[in-house]
């Protein structure tokens, strides 16, 4: 059909400095001005810091823990994708926004300056989910070779580079984790880190759980630590990103749901690559002391 016909790997367009795909950019003053309701909740992240994870922990939480409810549609139809802006007739972020009524729990993945103002106005609660450079590095590597209308990720050595300065789509990963972090208290932003869902999921879906004013039972708690573990969310039709056409999505590359760990970038890196990479991480995020790990 003509929707396929037109997918491709879309050229990257800069929004205010920013690297977005070319659709987001062309639609960029219908996204800056979006207005939500003071009840819905945004879900930020730098691309593949832990956002699906994040995402089915609120769902689950939001519904008492009730895991066929939050399996009534995919990830992508439960939580509308602010910017994203396809080839017509597919339909944008914004379009699905105003099929669903508030309180709504909304994906991004803007540096916290391009958030649409009426997101801080408005008080809304915003989750940010941070994991560290390297695995975040590793994992958008996979994915830009699976997902089929991201620019070609190219060489390992390629894209590494493309990490550092900051030319992947949304941009610089120390400028998004840095930005969310200097507001975070002034604008009562929750910063999570992927590391510590890892290390102490129950810690932190509570903490998830606090911010949202909820109180659960410690048994729907733990089942939600349950529903929410790599192998369940991999096995989960509605979770995976398995009903994404295999012409966007080609999880015969690479599954969306690959690995899920912390650590994994000590497969990839050299010890000469990694230094270089500690070395100019040190000169970037030396303004700021927030506490990555890149191991547990
Ligand atoms: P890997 O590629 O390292 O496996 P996003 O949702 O922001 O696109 O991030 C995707 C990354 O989060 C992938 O990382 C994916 O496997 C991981 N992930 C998703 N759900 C997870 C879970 N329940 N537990 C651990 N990792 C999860």
């Amino acid at each position: 059909n003509k929707a396929a016909g037109s997918i491709q790997r879309f050229p990257l367009v800069e929004v205010r400095g920013i690297p977005l795909r070319n659709w987001i950019a062309q639609n960029w003053s219908s996204i800056w001005a979006f207005r939500p309701d003071p009840s819905d909740l945004l879900i930020s992240t730098y691309p593949k810091a832990g956002t699906t994870w994040a995402q089915e922990i609120v769902d689950l939480l939001l519904h008492n823990g009730d895991a066929e409810i939050c399996k009534r549609a995919p990830t992508a139809a439960r939580f509308p994708f602010l910017e994203i802006q396809y080839p017509p007739p597919v339909p944008s972020g914004l379009d699905l926004l105003k099929t669903l009524k508030p309180p709504r729990v909304i994906k991004t993945h803007l540096p916290i300056q391009l958030v649409p103002e009426g997101f801080w106005e408005n008080k809304c609660k915003v989750i940010y989910v941070a994991r560290n450079a390297k695995d975040n590095l590793i994992s958008y590597y996979h994915f830009d070779q699976m997902n089929l209308i991201h620019p070609e990720p190219g060489s390992w050595e390629e894209y590494l580079q493309k990490f550092m300065e900051g030319k992947l789509a949304w941009g610089s990963w120390y400028d998004h984790v840095k930005g969310y972090w200097k507001e975070r208290e002034k604008r009562n932003i929750l910063y999570m880190f992927f590391e510590d869902m890892k290390e102490n999921p129950r810690r932190e879906i509570v903490r998830i759980m606090r911010y949202l004013d909820l109180s659960l039972s410690d048994d729907i708690i733990d089942k939600i630590v349950e529903l929410t573990s790599f192998n369940v969310m991999k096995n989960n039709p509605m979770s995976n990103y398995s009903s994404v056409p295999k012409i966007i999505f080609d999880h015969s590359i690479s599954p969306f749901m690959r690995k899920g760990e912390v650590g994994d970038w000590t497969n990839y890196f050299t010890p000469a690559q990694s230094q270089m990479f500690d070395e100019d991480y040190a000169r970037k995020m030396a303004d700021v002391d927030i506490p990555f790990r890149t191991r547990i």
